[in-house]
């Protein structure tokens, strides 16, 4: 589930198993990603369904079309309804640029560089009820250098979430990874 889809390009590069591209946008970088890879992939419009748990719905019936494991959301920004957060419970990860709870929604990098914090960095975390509240499963810092631009920040964290990303899905996939309330234990 993506947007420009490097995360999903460094994710196929390692070789992580995908079996289903979801965009919630079309013409997405992600979609070229998924085709390039030969990796079937489906937009889903939010604005094509009348709920989010409609939307929900569809999301679901994808998933369980292509028999998957777990879900992985990088850029997706669309919160989950209920039922599916339940159904996939423990097995949905967001990776977030910011060290949560810092930071969360929209724009992390640009409201890290306005907060002025000299060190900001990526989270992956499991996705819960809430906007980026999930159990944190990874997190990495990453300083913030006077010179700092969002473009530049945001460069050096890419290729933080592109290494931190694949550890952690990678672990998954080996089952090496466990949850125990809000720990998540994992090794790569
Ligand atoms: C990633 O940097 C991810 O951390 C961010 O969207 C980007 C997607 O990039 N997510 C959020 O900001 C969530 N609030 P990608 O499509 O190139 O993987």
């Amino acid at each position: 589930m993506g947007g420009a889809g490097s995360n999903l390009a460094a994710l196929l590069e390692r070789g992580v198993g995908v079996e289903l591209v979801v965009s919630h946008r079309a013409g997405v970088g992600a979609l070229a990603i998924a085709r390039a890879h030969r990796v079937p992939a489906a937009v889903l419009l939010p604005s094509r369904y009348p709920s989010r748990e409609a939307y929900g719905e569809a999301l679901r019936q994808a998933f369980d079309d292509a028999a998957i494991d777990a879900v992985a959301m990088a850029g997706f920004l669309r919160w989950l309804d209920a039922e599916t957060v339940q159904a996939y419970r423990g097995r949905i990860f967001n990776v977030h640029p910011s060290l949560l709870p810092a930071f969360p929604g929209l724009h992390a990098i640009r409201q890290a560089l306005a907060y002025g914090v000299r060190w900001t960095g990526v989270t992956v975390h499991l996705v819960d009820e809430g906007q980026d509240t999930g159990p944190v499963v990874a997190q990495e810092p990453v300083p913030v250098e006077p010179a700092d631009t969002e473009e530049s920040l945001a460069a050096r964290i890419h290729a933080v979430e592109h290494r931190l990303y694949g550890d952690v899905l990678q672990a998954f996939e080996r089952q090496r990874f466990f949850v125990s309330g809000r720990r998540a234990i994992w090794r790569p």
